[in-house]
């Protein structure tokens, strides 16, 4: 009995020895190196978890010797070795000792032809199982596409990471949607447009960068999350970026992303048939000069005149000639400034068909943002309403844009507000592609600063059902495809990562790309799994660890909401500045129409059917009926639907003006509370990241007081009605500091 208590007590010493030497080694790594790694450190297992995997065989055998695949096979190699500490190899054809075998389901058939998936495996699906091949027990690691084996390759990785079992192995993964891509939105002399992770990773002073590591860093961590499409350039497009000489250097960013399986696209500014020829770029030293595209500059950019037709197929057939497996464009027209095709009188439809035409016999798609609204409206008009724009300019459209342009629609009506109610337009296309547009990058909501973990706000908008025809049709259905059995559709996030070391700016913030990556993967996945999946890839898996960085990002947005903007309030944030500081004021009495109509009497934005601006119309019947009644609108949308007397008695129980108070103070509160649940993990993690992150989380505690102070002193300074708890508008609270907005 002592003997084996005594032999307990030596394994555990061994154990926190060999666990606090672990810990070191990669503490030895730079802070910038693992925050740079994100999701993929790979860190080595601890002895005991590595043991699990002892079984796992350490001959690969690829099937086939395509560049994604050779890419699949290395980071099988590479990583697997990294984590359980063994020697992993390749080789063409010994499954003796039995192998990991990658191939596609074709190439398989050639070794274990009784091998037949479960379900049918779409493209880019993948399927882990075990087999007998040449009597050898194997793990199989196969897809339709070789991009299905490297998304398989991620995902068995991913189970080792997190000390998942993959004994008795058949998980068999299709993606949601086609489409799944991320858009940077850099500028080509190297700024982020909305970019609070450095300069961009692709472009410097009007030219691609000479080192683009980190391009194909970043491709390795989209794959990783199953995306397959990156625009690199803003949606506020320099038309210069399609100039033959700088598509020559794109081409090699084509190069850098094409291991991994992502295909790149391009922004386009529609004036381009009118404007190349006659802008300047700069010509990297390295970038070849190759045949020009004939493409040659014209008055026009008319998408009906055949000139501008055949100018866009000459320039896509050359930018083909470059970049063959190029993904397409994104366009935004007519939209804050943007040229369009109102300059000549044709519809949406028609700019995008023309694009589309071009790309078609080269298989690529083109996005049409769904981003257009009047940026002069009359703030008078109490009738005018920004949000009824996308709806009411696409909707007429429904069946005209042709089978490979897809209409991507931001997920509210608005702009990326922290609370927004689903964009009515997802319901509105019926003969139409269409993809959701979610945003990454934080503008409105924190941009990194403060944490703001969106997964959750996400899947709010894709659960949402719109009931078309009665029916249950959720937002992530119509998006994808489903509904009403498009040819394609999907997901588009707004990722604008930088050339920091933690890519977002922030490293809590990654939660959110990966998050993206995840829910465009499958919708269906909770956001509890997610954030599980990400800490423990991220931080490893101390269970304390584990359960607080959880907690902090499922709470974050609730409580970014509730010191920001409750009630659906709309924009208070400075939007005519740096849409980050509260300034209520910046809101109204301009036309960008992100009204919150606050004044003495009421706060919030009459949309409903009988007195209002009729946006609630947009919805089919039954999503109507939601918003129409006061009585039946959800508290948290109220301001975004109706104008209520501060006095306005909420489903709470509480007046409009008293939850906004109470909603700041305790907001605050609880941003000031993440600083210290923080602090019980210090000595848990790498000392760069725990302090790093504590003092974001300080620094987040006191942009909490500032909002709370500014909105609750704005308030009570429009309404004249103080906090029943004394905190605003009393001789102990202090006078308002807010000028008054009665109008
Ligand atoms: C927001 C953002 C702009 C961006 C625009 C868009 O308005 O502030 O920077 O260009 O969205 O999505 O096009």
């Amino acid at each position: 009995m002592k003997r084996s208590l005594h032999s307990i007590q030596l394994v555990g010493a061994i154990w926190l020895a060999v666990s606090v030497a672990l810990s070191l080694a990669a503490s030895a790594q730079s802070a910038d190196a693992v925050e740079r790694q994100a999701w993929l450190r790979y860190a080595p297992l601890d002895p005991q978890t590595a043991r699990t995997y002892v079984h796992l065989p350490t001959t690969v055998v690829s099937l086939g010797d395509s560049l994604v695949l050779r890419t699949a096979e290395q980071e099988l190699i590479r990583s697997t070795g990294q984590m359980l500490g063994r020697t992993f190899s390749s080789s063409r054809d010994s499954f003796a000792q039995g192998a990991i075998v990658l191939g596609t389901i074709n190439s398989i058939h050639g070794v274990a032809g009784a091998l037949h998936p479960p379900q049918e495996l779409q493209p880019d699906g993948y399927w882990l199982t075990t087999a007998r091949i040449h009597s050898a027990d194997c793990l199989v690691v196969t897809g339709a596409n070789d991009r299905g084996i490297l998304y398989g390759v991620f995902a068995l990785l991913s189970k080792i990471a997190r000390g998942d079992s993959i004994s008795n192995l058949n998980e068999l993964r299709n993606p949601y949607a086609p489409i799944r891509w991320v858009n940077q939105w850099d500028n080509l002399d190297g700024r982020i447009e909305r970019g609070y992770g450095g300069r961009s990773i692709f472009f410097d002073d009007g030219k691609v960068r000479d080192d683009l590591t980190r391009a194909g860093e970043y491709a390795r961590l989209l794959a990783s999350i199953g995306i397959n499409g990156c625009t690199i350039n803003n949606v506020n497009a320099n038309p210069a970026a399609l100039e033959d000489s700088f598509i020559a250097q794109v081409r090699r960013i084509a190069d850098a992303f094409r291991p991994w399986g992502v295909q790149l696209a391009m922004s386009v500014d529609l004036s381009s048939p009118k404007v190349i020829g006659n802008t300047h770029v700069e010509t990297a030293a390295s970038a070849v000069q190759p045949a020009q595209s004939a493409a040659a500059p014209l008055d026009t950019f008319d998408p009906l005149d055949p000139r501008v037709a055949d100018w866009w197929q000459k320039k896509v057939d050359y930018i083909y000639t470059q970049i063959p497996d190029f993904a397409g464009f994104v366009v935004k027209a007519d939209s804050e400034g943007r040229s369009g095709p109102s300059a000549y009188h044709r519809s949406h439809a028609d700019a995008a068909n023309v694009i589309a035409h071009a790309l078609k016999r080269h298989g690529g798609v083109v996005f049409y943002r769904a981003f257009v609204y009047n940026h002069h409206l009359d703030w008078h008009d109490l009738k005018n309403d920004r949000a009824k724009a996308a709806y009411d300019n696409f909707h007429p459209l429904d069946g005209a844009f042709a089978d490979n342009a897809i209409v991507q629609i931001k997920n509210g009506p608005i702009d990326f507000q922290v609370r927004e109610p689903v964009s009515p337009l997802f319901g509105g296309l019926r003969q139409t592609n269409e993809a959701i547009e979610l945003q990454i990058t934080q503008e409105y909501t924190g941009q990194q600063k403060q944490l703001c973990f969106l997964v959750p706000m996400w899947k709010e908008v894709l659960d949402f059902d719109m009931r078309v025809d009665g029916k249950s049709t959720p937002v992530k259905d119509l998006v994808s495809g489903h509904s009403f059995h498009r040819p394609v559709g999907g997901f588009a996030g707004v990722a604008n990562v930088g050339l920091d070391a933690n890519w977002l700016g922030s490293p809590l913030a990654m939660a959110n790309l990966y998050g993206f990556g995840r829910l465009a993967w499958n919708p269906n996945l909770s956001s509890d799994a997610i954030i599980d999946e990400w800490t423990r890839l991220t931080f490893g898996s101390d269970p304390l660890v584990v359960q607080m960085v959880k907690k902090l990002q499922l709470d974050s947005w609730p409580v970014y909401e509730s010191y920001t903007g409750p009630l659906g309030a709309g924009t208070l944030t400075n939007i005519t500045g740096n849409h980050y500081d509260p300034g209520p004021e910046s809101s109204e009495e301009n036309g960008w129409g992100q009204w919150h109509r606050a004044d003495h009497n009421g706060i919030g934005m009459d949309r409903t059917i009988a007195t209002g601006t009729a946006y609630i119309g947009q919805y089919p019947p039954e999503v109507q009926k939601l918003y129409e009644s006061l009585a039946d609108c959800p508290d948290n949308l109220l301001l975004f639907f109706h104008h209520v007397p501060y006095t306005y008695v909420l489903h709470s129980g509480k007046t409009v003006i008293q939850r906004v108070y109470d909603s700041h103070y305790e907001g605050a509160e609880r941003a000031a509370g993440f600083v210290q649940q923080w602090k019980t993990l210090e000595g848990h993690m790498d000392d760069a990241r725990y302090r790093d992150i504590l003092a974001r989380f300080q620094f987040q505690a006191g942009e909490a007081v500032k909002w709370r102070d500014t909105i609750c002193n704005w308030i009570y300074g429009v309404s004249g009605i103080p906090d029943q708890k004394g905190r605003v508008g009393t001789p102990q609270g202090g006078a308002p500091k807010a000028s008054v907005l009665n109008r």
